[in-house]
């Protein structure tokens, strides 16, 4: 087999030829669909007459091609395994074609599929061309008109972007539905979708007085599971009006529920299609998280209209454009309607522990790559996240009125384009007047930016100095990095009043914000008029996605814990307080020395619960130890054991010397009123289930008790789910499996419950955790077909179960490496992210290296998908 090539970001040109208008019709059938595509194609103007004209098709058995009306000569035109080009064209013309596709066979999810017997598309990045023959490229953008021919009594309903203008019956019991989408867009946004589906309607009237129907359509037995999605929807409508005065443009808004699909959720142009899990919630059904986890998608999704749809993307490489700023706006609505602090630690803490990973690992990738192989590889959270990261820090920059002025320009400006990065960046420097050039460097640098800091105060003189010296590391074919632009935002806080103090800089007073900016690879910023000795607070909210490392004190970290006058940085201080105790237990357990807890920690906690909070969800995240994960992302090498060990051995020390705080928290905040997924009551939830867990680190007969009252009252999922977890994590299997039997034949019927009783299963502690999963891989309801359910049941224990996944005999290896490979043919974009774990053998010891690599290259050994060669080739290099 010939290797896969790599597309790059240089070899871009603009399209020969351009597609104003695409009709398609589709007749649905299992096994060979049938679809008709008639082109209305014109030469670009500023290409030469007479080049050919490529279109990209993959797995479509052509039937018949014409170029107006007169069917082409096999020597008109050449078929290839990758698509269909036409010779010699001429400048405008229409090009029917006739394709037979197989949506039945399709595992893969990817162009036109079939979920439970319900047809739908997925066309991003690559899909349509598995569709029809096609130049398949997000700069090639068309209105399209869709008819979708169906059985009546199995598909009464027929969908697809736009709006539908027709309908009717055809014999043989078939019946049709046209639909007109007005606005030109890129194949990949384009959706059908035909079943059995009921919908769920509603209205939200749009700024300028116009009436938008939505429509949530999903499977019958799903119909009690909309609510959430549909306010979540009205309120992000509301929110883009309010915020950004993008007003959505059609009359219908469509949100379709699949069982089986790769992703999150897709923004197609007025049909956003979804997975189940990512839009159905219901109070008995699904957690806390699951709620908030719903109503930022669909925003996210939503927000894309004008983020992504109206405004594209002129090749993939600039995927961050659209997906970049479109996470920082789905972050920044959920920070609004719901308590801002919080998500803000929650976003952060899942950043520095997965994207910090992705960009020190073999993977690594600019914000805007310069190559691929694959495009479905790079659907990130270098790209999503660290690209909302870098948005965020250009808001920060210019300021919020600028931003705006700048995004009012954007979406003015390139209205039915599809643009680059630049385009977007220029728009917000040309509102705000500032040089952003070297800003520029974050979308082209890859890796994580280290930044060693250390201050000193001048009693004398009232000075403090700080240090900031900048590097990044090398990635994967950027061995130099250049300096960036780093906006640092940071108080001084006096030791004596516990206070900011006011910051003098070259004897200016800091702007209001208090954002020194780090340009050069060192700088020392004097602060003058200063005081007292103060504690400096640096990177405030996480200002810029770095690893700033100060050489705190540990007397420091509490101050700045009691202290600080911003929340993030609060947190922050007791996460590097816990570090520090965790990295001298990480010593000690690696030495064989008896561990000990440091009292400076457990004081505090102490003063921290004593203290309190208003809001109970912070307080929750302040109570969290740093997640094993993250522990090990801080290490220099990866002592799998060693960590597990030191961080239970913190719980555990909390947990006996807190025992009365934890359990007076867990009594205030038990509450029977009826579950609503609000703010203050998730806040209340999450703060008394830490306080079970901590509890439960140390098993007493009275957390047993609580954690299995708890489940049998069965007031709402999460608490329940909560309570199921620490009773399988507990050594009482006595209690636990009752608990989990009954817990599965409750919810037998409901995939999204079940995935969640897979999941909490394969991640218990307990030795026998590896073999669970190899069991339930043969659960009748477990399929390798699903992704829900790879990922509940495999990923969750390759990704959340460490101990028992980087077992010393390699046996979590095998496993993870036999479903990617099964995988590798089923649906290789699952499988190529199923992989990553063993991507990063780099971090672990020699002989958990080697069964790594060894595994890597028995997947190697496969006749692979580009997507897992890809992976593999840069795991492996
Ligand atoms: N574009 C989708 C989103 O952000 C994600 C997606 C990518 C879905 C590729 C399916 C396939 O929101
Ligand atoms: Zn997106």
């Amino acid at each position: 087999m010939s290797e896969p090539k790599p597309t790059y970001r240089h070899d871009y040109r603009p399209p020969a030829y351009r597609v104003r208008h695409t009709e398609l019709r589709f007749d649905l059938e299992p096994g060979a669909t049938r679809v008709r595509a008639r082109l209305h194609v014109e030469r670009h103007p500023e290409r030469q007459a007479g080049e050919p004209l490529v279109l990209d098709g993959e797995q479509l058995l052509l039937t018949s091609i014409a170029i107006d009306g007169q069917a082409l000569a096999e020597a008109e035109y050449a078929l290839s395994d990758t698509g269909l080009t036409v010779l010699r064209p001429p400048e405008r013309f229409l090009l029917d074609t006739e394709v037979e596709i197989s949506p039945r066979e399709n595992t893969a999810l990817e162009g036109l599929y079939l979920s439970n017997g319900m047809y739908c598309t997925q066309c991003e990045a690559e899909g349509f061309r598995r569709i029809t023959y096609y130049p398949d490229r997000p700069d090639v953008m068309a209105t399209f008109s869709t008819t979708v021919v169906g059985d009546k009594a199995t598909l009464p309903v027929l969908l697809s972007n736009g709006n539908p203008v027709e309908r009717g019956e055809l014999p043989d019991g078939r019946h049709f539905v046209t639909w007109d989408d007005p606005f030109p867009k890129p194949s990949y946004l384009f959706a059908l979708v035909a079943g059995d589906l009921q919908k769920v309607e509603d209205r939200f009237t749009t700024m300028s007085g116009r009436d938008v129907t939505l429509q949530i359509w999903v499977e019958k037995a799903n119909l009690g599971k909309t609510d959430h999605a549909m306010a979540s929807l009205k309120r992000a409508m509301q929110w883009d009006e309010q915020t950004y005065g993008r007003e959505y443009d059609l009359d219908l808004f469509m949100i379709v529920a699949v069982d089986d699909f790769n992703m999150g959720a897709m923004e197609n142009k007025g049909l956003n299609i979804f997975n189940t899990a990512a839009v159905l919630t219901h109070p008995h059904t699904a957690t806390d998280a699951t709620f908030q986890r719903v109503e930022g998608i669909v925003a996210h999704e939503y927000f894309h209209n004008w983020s992504g749809n109206r405004v594209t993307c002129r090749d993939w490489f600039q995927l961050s454009l659209k997906e970049g700023f479109t996470v920082f706006r789905d972050q920044c609505f959920s920070a609004d309607v719901n308590s801002a602090p919080v998500k803000r630690i929650e976003d952060v803490a899942f950043f520095r522990t997965a994207q910090f990973a992705e960009d020190a690992g073999p993977t690594a990738h600019p914000v805007r790559p310069d190559h691929y192989i694959e495009i479905g590889n790079f659907y990130t959270l270098t790209i999503y996240e660290k690209g909302a990261e870098v948005v965020r820090m250009l808001c920060n920059l210019v300021g919020w009125e600028a931003f705006r002025r700048g995004s009012d320009l954007y979406f003015e400006r390139f209205d039915g384009q599809a643009v680059t990065i630049e385009d977007f960046v220029d728009c917000m420097a040309e509102a705000s007047g500032l040089d952003l050039s070297q800003f520029m460097l974050w979308y082209s640098q890859a890796g994580t930016p280290e930044i060693d800091a250390h201050g000193e105060y001048d009693y004398a003189n009232a000075e403090y100095r700080l240090t900031l010296r900048q590097r990044t590391p090398a990635t994967p074919d950027q061995p130099e990095k250049l300096a960036l632009h780093i906006p640092i935002r940071m108080g001084l806080v006096g030791t004596k009043s516990g206070r900011d103090l006011a910051l003098t800089l070259d004897g200016k007073p800091l702007d209001r914000d208090g954002v020194i900016h780090l340009r050069e690879a060192e700088q020392t910023f004097v602060f003058t008029d200063v005081p007292e000795a103060p504690v400096p607070s640096l990177l405030r909210g996480f200002s810029a996605p770095v690893q700033l490392r100060f050489p705190y004190g540990r007397e420091d970290l509490a101050f700045l814990l009691a202290n600080d006058s911003d929340g993030f940085n609060r947190w922050d201080a007791g996460q590097r307080l816990a570090m520090l105790a965790l990295d001298d237990l990480i010593a000690a357990h690696r030495n064989g020395v008896e561990k000990v807890m440091d009292p400076r920690v457990v004081e505090a906690f102490r003063a921290l619960l004593e203290r309190g909070s208003k809001d109970k969800a912070v307080m929750a995240e302040m109570l969290t130890l740093p997640s094993e994960a993250y522990i090990a992302e801080q290490q220099p090498l990866v002592d799998v054991e060693a960590i597990h060990a030191a961080r239970t051995f913190v719980e555990q020390s909390l947990a006996a010397a807190l025992s009365d705080d934890f359990l007076r928290l867990y009594e205030e905040n038990r509450s029977d009123i009826p579950y609503a997924p609000t703010p203050e009551q998730i806040g209340q939830r999450s703060l008394k289930n830490v306080a079970l867990s901590y509890l439960m680190a140390i098993e007493d007969e009275q957390a047993v008790a609580l954690a299995h009252q708890q489940f049998e009252a069965d007031h709402n999922m999460t608490d329940v789910r909560h309570a199921l977890t620490l009773l399988v994590h507990s050594s009482r299997d006595d209690l636990a499996d009752p608990a989990l039997r009954a817990f599965g034949e409750k919810w037998a019927h409901e995939p999204l419950v079940m995935d969640q009783w897979f999941a909490i299963q394969v991640t218990r502690p307990q030795t026998d955790a590896l073999e669970r999963v190899r069991y339930l891989m043969g659960h009748p309801a477990f399929s390798l077909k699903n992704p829900n359910r790879v990922r509940a049941l495999v990923g969750t224990f390759a990704n959340q179960n460490r101990i028992n996944f980087h077992r010393t005999d390699g046996e979590g290896y095998r496993l993870l490496t036999d479903v990617v490979i099964e995988l590798n043919r089923l649906n290789p974009e699952i499988a190529a992210r199923l992989v990553t774990p063993l991507t990063r053998w780099q971090r672990f010891d020699e002989p958990r290296q080697e069964l790594m690599k060894g595994e890597l290259e028995r997947i190697r050994a496969e006749k692979l998908s580009p997507n897992v060669y890809e992976v593999i080739e840069k795991a492996l290099a």
